[in-house]
């Protein structure tokens, strides 16, 4: 094996191979659900190089997972337990290739962190409206190979509607370059919006040419309390209706998720969760101006308020005031983590069924398990919900998911599957939900999966057991 660590280190140089010392931050899940261990780290820094890897792990038929912010929510980026596997670390590969101002495009590197690409983009005069919680980490490839979703999708669509094209290098180590900006291209089947999704199983996204769009001239964020679920769904009505396709955000967020938050980080003053069960975070994204979007917001709040649709609503008077609320919602997660270990959802359902789902599966689990606590929130604009299950108090996590995980996620998924949704929203399938999927997925869209899979991968090298059990 050395022999072949040696080849490897040739192609990449010595510096960015790692055998040895602390690899926990690329072994361990970002949920500390699981930890592996690679044969070895490595760090390519083109994609010529991302290619003589392949071609040098195929050879020896040694498996690849690749990894970008290592951000997963499913544990689909580290390495298993085997000590066999290469974890193909793209973090290197981050440059801006090229923006296009005329067509509306830039090209990066798939290892570029997205918030420097917001970044990017806001310097050229640009948005590039990709936004999740954890920005500051993860990475282009890993929005792409997941099709993330986040905060913006009621507005931009998810990063499958923001890609225009991929470089990839195939499972066999050959480099397709599709890094097209065109918005029309009907020649045959469409292998970018194959490898988006594909979660590293069927290649490695090196580059991907992205959608811009102009810089919004103003960007209102407001707050607001409901009674219920069925208000939260009004709201979202009225807003759709008063704002058009100025509402560029619509979060939700149960009371138990926001209690978290004001117990874990009271410096972020939560408001209105004490006497709503579910608020709301709206964004609007104007072209005109900020008085004609605070115009359009106000009149939208007024008319929620006469209609008995919110109780309350604040909207933000200044920028600091918008990232304040922000913050709350993008610390769910951390709340949810320095509490313990929670049973994970990740659902879609029609927006229109969500009422009855919620109203359906509450009531099931509450009546299993006494005193559990629902951490209900998500993207409500485009039917997504992180619809978690956290332990009564004074249950332990782990014993609490050892005795229950799989009960509730069948009782969830069975729930979700009654009203028309999915399994997976954003965060993909990973290694967490491989076996689910076998359950809840259309048998004839997992064997056509299956077929994909082995005529792109046909020796299982990429990213092996994730998504499907390709053998
Ligand atoms: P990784 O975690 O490193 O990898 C994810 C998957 O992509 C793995 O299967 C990996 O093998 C594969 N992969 C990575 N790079 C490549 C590549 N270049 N080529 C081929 N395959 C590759 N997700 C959402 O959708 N919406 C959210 O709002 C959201 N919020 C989050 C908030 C927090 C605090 C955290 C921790 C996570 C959140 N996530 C969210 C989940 C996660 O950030 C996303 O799935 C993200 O897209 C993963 O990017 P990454 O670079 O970290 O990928
Ligand atoms: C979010 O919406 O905050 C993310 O998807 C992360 C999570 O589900 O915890
Ligand atoms: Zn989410």
């Amino acid at each position: 094996m050395n022999e072949f660590l040696n080849k490897l280190s040739t192609i990449v140089g010595s510096t960015h191979i790692q055998t040895t010392g602390d690899l926990t931050k690329y072994e361990e899940d970002w949920r500390k659900r699981a930890r592996g261990k690679a044969l070895a780290v490595i760090s390519p820094g083109t994609t010529r190089e991302v290619s003589l890897l392949v071609k040098a792990c195929l050879e020896e038929r040694v498996s690849i997972v690749p990894q970008g912010g290592n951000t997963s929510m499913v544990v689909g980026s580290i390495p298993n337990d085997s000590g066999t596997q290469i974890l193909l670390s793209m973090q290197r590969m981050n440059k801006v290739r090229a923006i296009d101002a005329a067509n509306l495009t830039m090209t990066v590197e798939s290892g570029s962190v997205l918030q420097q690409v917001q970044q990017s983009a806001e310097k050229a005069g640009f948005l590039f409206p990709l936004s999740l919680g954890s920005q500051g980490s993860c990475t282009i490839g890993g929005n792409l190979s997941t099709n993330a979703g986040g905060t913006q999708v009621v507005r931009y669509g998810n990063a499958r509607d923001l890609c225009l094209g991929l470089e990839v290098v195939s499972a066999n180590g050959e480099i397709w370059n599709g890094l097209s900006g065109l918005r029309k291209d009907n020649t045959g089947y469409d292998l970018k919006n194959l490898y988006v999704g594909s979660e590293g199983t069927l290649g490695i996204i090196t580059a991907a040419t992205l959608k811009l769009y102009p810089l919004p001239a103003a960007k209102l964020t407001a707050w607001a309390g409901v009674q219920s679920i069925e208000q939260a769904v009004e709201l979202l009505g009225l807003a759709h209706k008063m704002l058009g396709p100025a509402l560029s955000g619509f979060e939700v967020m149960g009371q138990f998720a926001l209690s978290l938050v004001d117990k874990h980080f009271p410096q972020m003053k939560v408001p209105l969760w004490k006497e709503n069960p579910y608020c709301i975070l709206l964004e609007a994204s104007d072209n005109e101006s900020e008085s004609h979007a605070r115009t359009l917001f106000e009149g939208l709040m007024q008319k929620a308020i006469e209609a008995g649709v919110i109780t309350d609503a604040v909207i933000a008077e200044s920028l600091a005031q918008a990232k304040a609320l922000w913050l709350i919602r993008e610390n769910i997660t951390m709340a949810q983590a320095a509490q313990g270990l929670n049973i994970k959802h990740d659902i879609s359902i029609p927006v229109s069924q969500i009422p009855p789902f919620v109203m359906h599966t509450d009531a099931l689990i509450t009546q299993k398990i006494e005193g559990v606590r629902i951490v209900n929130f998500g993207h409500l604009g485009d039917g997504n919900l992180h619809y978690n299950v956290q332990a009564p108090q004074g249950i332990d996590p782990k014993i609490f998911l050892q005795t229950y995980e799989h009960d509730i996620n069948a009782l969830v998924y069975d729930s979700v599957m009654k009203f028309g949704g999915s399994i997976s929203a954003e965060h993909g399938v990973g290694s967490l939900k491989v076996n689910s999927l076998k359950d809840y997925k259309d048998p004839t869209a997992l064997s056509i999966m299956r077929s994909i899979k082995q005529a792109l991968d046909p020796h299982n090298i990429m990213n092996p057991g994730r998504v499907i059990n390709a053998l």
